[in-house]
């Protein structure tokens, strides 16, 4: 299986292809109640002009993806999470807004490959933190490559996803 991680899509077509997986991943009850949902948020990402987006592509279908930049509506709330494990909160820091791979793609590297070209463009954006919040334990394969690739937990933060459920902030000094 040779997958090509590119900046970006190929085609403008596949960015339907990664709003389904959005909506297929994140649907509801924590998440997306619609496509439409979908859509509007993987827009309103990919209207920053700061965020980056990293697809991993297997020939021409995209079979995961990242979406990451600098923090806007979770600012405060990695902020809150750095001071209460006394970690200094860099303001240029960076986010990882969402990561996902395929479910017949995932346990094969994709997502760690993924990860790491985030944490790769991060340190090119200048930053010297990568804020991510994540499910822990059911659901919660993030978590896990999180740790795997340096991460550190800052603690759990109440409310985070759509339902009240609670997230899990992480953090990687790069
Ligand atoms: C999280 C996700 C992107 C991981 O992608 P992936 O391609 O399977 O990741 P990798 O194969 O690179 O695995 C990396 C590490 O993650 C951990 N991991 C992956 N799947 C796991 C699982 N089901 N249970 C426990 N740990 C798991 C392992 O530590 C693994 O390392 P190892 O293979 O050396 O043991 C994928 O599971 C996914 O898309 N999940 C649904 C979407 C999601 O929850 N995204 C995060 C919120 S934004």
């Amino acid at each position: 299986m040779a997958i090509e991680l590119l900046e970006g899509i190929k085609d403008e077509s596949d960015l339907e292809l990664i709003i389904d997986m959005e909506f297929s991943f994140f649907k509801n009850p924590s998440g997306h109640k619609s496509v439409a949902d979908a859509r509007k948020l993987i827009r309103h990402l990919l209207g920053y002009p700061d965020n980056s987006l990293v697809v991993a592509y297997d020939i021409n279908d995209p079979v995961g993806f990242s979406i990451y930049g600098p923090p806007f509506l979770e600012d405060e709330l990695f902020r809150g999470a750095a001071l209460q494990s006394n970690i200094r909160y860099d303001d240029n820091c960076n986010s990882v807004s969402v990561i996902a791979v395929l479910p017949e793609y995932r346990k094969k590297g994709v997502g760690t490959d993924l990860l790491q070209k985030v944490i790769e463009g991060s340190k090119e954006n200048g930053t010297s933190q990568l804020y991510a919040t994540c499910w822990k334990g059911k659901l919660g394969e993030s978590y896990y490559l999180f740790k795997k690739l340096g991460f550190k937990e800052l603690g759990t933060i109440g409310g985070v996803y759509c339902d009240g459920t609670s997230g899990i902030v992480v953090v990687k000094e790069i």
